[in-house]
């Protein structure tokens, strides 16, 4: 039987990944469109990312699970190339049974991701500070910024292999002992060389808890990569879930001020095992304005009465730290570009109803340096410095838009705005969201079949 015997009707295989620098809206998004697949897959990141879904009132910040974990019914895989840390995850399974979400065979989790173990945690925290105290590009020194959830240290170990643990070894308790040690024995010696007085990390007590783990997740645990071919076979429809954003691409992005994994939907084959051709349709998303977390260059910052009001309207604050976001001008060279990396086919423009109030907007088309100007994007931290923002003014609108039913029933500069996004970056938007919560998303007429 072929793929379309199995199922015709069935929707293209669809990616939804961040265009900017993260907390896009991707879980709403990615929420709101899990109604129209079967499956939904995070291939990248991992509990660095914060994923916020507003149900009825109810709010859910997913690190780990699939934003598609509502839907009793359809299958959420955590693929091959996400790094788990399995204390937090089982937290994660626990706090949402909690509310009555339900979480059995609809979880799979990869036997090849890789984990993320406290020392990794403690590792990203004692880089973060020693590079702080050195001199960078930031306020924060050399620092990046990180969420200090060991996803940096967990990925180089991944790159190191020889001191890696994946989410399989957990059911293999004497692996488990003999990789640990070794790993514990090079981690003291690091830990040392930093300064760092905290006492080394004890393999045998790491092991009997890290087996415990595995116990807990054993139902979950499989070869997803089978399991997803499986699915493709039997003609159910894939939704891939981007963690973090195309700008943190470890390849693709502000580069060193980004994230460890590949997070545009360049990540989406090496950390699923699907070929890259399933991947039928991209809808990238992207904010009506700009936000980042954390340090790097970010040409559009607002440092004013603006960019504060845009923080306190968004509740710009971190999902995962709660941190402070930096807010800004949307930025369209960065957003034309990661549309073009990742092939977007569609844009979600969220946070829109953010915007209202305002005189007039705002947005970056161009960077000027000296009488040089370019609309390209230059994915490195230090070649974008002294790269100023070329702005287009637009009228801005004072009416409020979370009631708003359609595209067609916003006010005239809302839709001005979207049409101006659109031309610029070539791309249509498709979702416009006007709200946090599920309902308040308005959909083009292609998503009403
Ligand atoms: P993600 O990491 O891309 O999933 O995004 P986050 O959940 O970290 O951050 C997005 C924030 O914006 C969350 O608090 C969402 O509830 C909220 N949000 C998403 N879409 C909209 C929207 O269209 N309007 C408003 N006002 N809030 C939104
Ligand atoms: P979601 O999926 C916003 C940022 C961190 C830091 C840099 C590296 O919610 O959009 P890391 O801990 O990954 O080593 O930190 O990347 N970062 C995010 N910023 N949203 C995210 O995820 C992020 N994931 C990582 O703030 O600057
Ligand atoms: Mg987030």
């Amino acid at each position: 039987m072929t793929v379309e015997e199995a199922n015709p009707n069935r929707r293209p295989h669809t990616a939804v990944v961040g265009l900017q620098w993260g907390d896009e809206g991707k879980g709403k998004i990615v929420d709101l469109l899990t109604a129209r697949h079967d499956v939904i897959v995070r291939y990248n990141g991992g509990a660095n990312a914060g994923h916020t879904v507003i149900v009825e009132g109810e709010r859910y910040a997913l690190h780990l699970i699939p934003s598609g974990i509502l839907y009793p019914d359809k299958l959420c895989v955590v693929g091959n190339g996400v790094v788990v840390d399995p204390e937090t995850l089982i937290e994660e399974i626990e706090s949402l049974r909690r509310r009555g979400v339900e979480i059995g065979q609809n979880l799979r989790i990869s036997n090849r991701a890789h984990l993320v173990l406290p020392y990794h945690k403690e590792q990203d925290a004692a880089y973060e500070e020693f590079l702080a105290a050195r001199t960078g590009l930031g306020e924060a020194g050399a620092a990046i910024g990180t969420t200090r959830r060991g996803i940096g240290p967990a990925y180089a170990d991944k790159v190191r292999r020889s001191t890696a643990l994946r989410v399989g070894d957990l059911l293999h308790p004497r692996r488990l002992r003999d990789r640990l040690e070794l790993a514990c024995r090079l981690r003291a010696a690091e830990m040392t060389a930093l300064g760092v007085t905290a006492p080394p990390p004890d393999p045998i007590d790491l092991a009997d808890r890290f087996a415990a783990f595995g116990e807990r997740l054993r139902p979950h645990i499989e070869d997803t990569v089978y399991r997803l071919h499986d699915c493709m076979r039997e003609g159910r429809s894939l939704l891939f879930e981007g963690a973090n954003a195309s700008l943190l691409d470890i390849d693709h992005g502000t580069y060193p001020y980004v994230t460890s994994s590949n997070c545009s939907s360049l990540g989406i084959p090496a950390g699923t095992g699907l070929p890259g051709r399933h991947v039928e349709r991209v809808v990238g998303i992207m904010k009506a304005y700009s936000t980042r977390v954390g340090g790097g260059p970010f040409p559009t910052e607002l440092d004013d009465e603006i960019g504060h009001r845009i923080r306190e309207r968004g509740r710009e604050y971190g999902t995962t730290t709660g941190r402070p976001r930096r807010c800004g001008w949307l930025d369209l060279v960065a957003v034309r570009y990661t549309a073009m990396i990742c092939g977007a086919d569609a844009l979600a423009c969220t946070l829109l109803d953010v915007l209202s109030g305002l005189d007039e907007l705002r947005i970056c088309t161009a960077y000027r340096r000296g009488d040089e100007t370019t609309e390209r994007f230059l994915p490195d931290a230090e070649d974008l410095e002294g790269w100023a923002p070329v702005y287009e003014t637009l009228p801005g609108w004072d009416e409020e838009i979370e009631e708003a039913s359609d595209r067609a029933s916003l006010p005239q500069n809302a839709r001005r705005y979207l049409d101006r996004i659109e031309e610029v970056v070539g791309v249509p938007i498709e979702l416009i969201g006007v709200g946090p919560d599920r309902t308040q998303t308005l959909t083009a007429a292609a998503w009403g079949d």
